[in-house]
């Protein structure tokens, strides 16, 4: 199980036989995941996602599948609620139209504070949110791991 811990998100990449290849695998290959350009049909990535509380709020999910939707790189999107009810699957326009901002990644961030979403663009998606703190902080700690 390979897994990245932010203080606001947990994202893992699991190994599992019934997925095929894992994204740990491709990611223990290639060094680090900024240097993974393409992940293997099988790849699954999840991350978990906490309020400030460290309460669980939600689980995104994605699952690289060949041939599902070329134009966005054949990742399955998923998100979940804790007890996992599915709040939204398959080509979600909403996370593909984020993740595509790190097309030449193959559609996956780096973990903060690598690569950080400028606020304009997270304000945008999730207008009645709060940003969290943590973020707010990273965002003036480090200005140019903000993606544009
Ligand atoms: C507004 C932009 C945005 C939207 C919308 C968004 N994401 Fe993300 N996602 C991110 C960022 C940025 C990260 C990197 C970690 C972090 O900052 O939390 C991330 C991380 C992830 C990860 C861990 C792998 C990675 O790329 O680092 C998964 C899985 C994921 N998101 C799935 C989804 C799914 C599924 C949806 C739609 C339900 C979604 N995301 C919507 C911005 C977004």
């Amino acid at each position: 199980m390979f897994c990245r811990d932010f203080s606001f998100a947990k994202a893992c990449s699991p190994r599992s036989a019934a997925a095929g290849p894992s994204a740990n695998d491709a990611i223990n290959r290639a060094g680090s995941i900024e240097k993974v350009k393409r992940y293997p049909n099988g790849a699954l990535l999840i991350k978990e996602n906490y309020d400030a509380h460290k309460k669980l709020t939600g689980v995104t999910a994605m699952l690289k599948l060949d041939g599902y939707d070329k134009a966005d790189r054949d990742w399955v999107m998923g998100a979940y609620k804790p007890d996992g009810q599915v709040v939204s699957h398959g080509k979600v326009q909403a996370c593909i139209a984020c993740h595509a901002m790190v097309t030449k990644q193959d559609f996956v961030f780096a973990p903060p504070p690598a690569q950080l979403l400028p606020a304009s663009i997270w304000k945008a998606f999730f207008p009645r949110q709060a940003m969290s703190a943590q973020y707010v902080k990273l965002l003036d700690q480090h200005p140019d791991a903000i993606v544009k």
